[in-house]
């Protein structure tokens, strides 16, 4: 695999970043992850400025302009001949001698791989997600995406631990989103219930999309907190992510949702999703 670090084209065996990289020692950088289909990019334009928010947010200037992001992003896909997968890219804030407080004028490091899509992320989709319950342990600022992913990482390996495949978290008494993905239901009375945007959640490109596509299909939408009883007695839920598109939820803390199989309004979105990203 050729892999993209700070302005070289690299065979990702030859491809090094400082030990003193402040994304290393700190967690101090933020990513995007693309999806590629037909290869093409989906919903770039989203992630380049959720990209940029994320810098000004942490005040770390971009490593270059976002065209030029989009050009090695093209040429990773070429040189790498993806069809169908994703792409990587994180911006850090750059490397100094170990410190807390960071000295102005830092160069950022730029990194950028592409991962081809396994067939079993497919399979997954069709079956269904059995998802767990697990305290949102993370940070306040949900909402910019950080590469500080340990609380994520745990909780999805509690899941994997219990037999389940992902955990939603959980914080005074409602949830906030998924690890990697951002929760939502379907009530009884067919309205799609989604946590409205604020810190607690990263805002994600694939539920904006969704969104969208739900209520030009006549979905009612009701972006408000939910708790993990109207999961349980919800219709249907899914999860959404750059990754995994819309992805059924057909289990939640071992009680099933609806009969236990992906529901109609999910199959549905899921489809209008694709032909969207086409
Ligand atoms: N994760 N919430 C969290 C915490 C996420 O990490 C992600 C994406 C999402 C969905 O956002 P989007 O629709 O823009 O991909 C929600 C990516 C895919 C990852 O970390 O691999």
């Amino acid at each position: 695999r050729i892999v993209y670090v700070n302005g070289e084209y690299l065979p990702e065996e030859e491809a090094k970043i400082s030990i003193f990289d402040r994304g290393f020692l700190f967690a101090d950088g933020v990513y995007e992850v693309s999806t590629i289909l037909d290869g093409k990019l989906v919903d770039n334009a989203g992630h380049l400025a959720r990209l940029q928010r994320s810098l000004a947010e942490l005040d770390i200037p971009a490593p270059c302009s976002m065209e030029e992001i989009e050009t090695i992003q093209h040429t990773l896909i070429e040189r790498n001949a993806i069809a169908a997968g994703s792409i990587y890219l994180q911006v850090t804030r750059g490397a100094e001698d170990r410190n807390f407080l960071w000295s102005e004028g830092l160069k950022p490091s730029l990194i950028m791989f592409t991962q081809s899509r396994g067939a079993k992320m497919d399979k997954v989709a069709e079956k269904g997600l059995d998802v767990i319950s697990q305290p949102d342990i993370r940070w306040q600022r949900r909402d910019i995406k950080t590469v500080a992913l340990l609380p994520a990482s745990l909780a999805k390996r509690k899941a994997i631990a219990e037999g389940a495949n992902d955990a939603w978290l959980v914080e005074d008494g409602m949830i906030t989103e998924g690890t990697s993905n951002n929760a939502h239901i379907i009530t009884k009375d067919g309205k799609l219930v989604t946590r409205a945007l604020s810190n607690k959640i990263l805002h994600g490109i694939t539920r904006k999309a969704v969104l969208a596509l739900a209520k030009e299909a006549g979905l009612t939408v009701e972006e408000r907190s939910f708790s993990p009883d109207e999961v349980k007695n919800a219709a249907e839920a899914f999860v959404t992510s750059a990754t995994m598109f819309v992805t059924p939820v057909v289990s939640f803390d071992g009680v099933k949702i609806g009969d236990g199989k992906p529901g109609p309004h999910t199959t549905r979105l899921r489809d209008l999703y694709v032909s969207f990203a086409k």
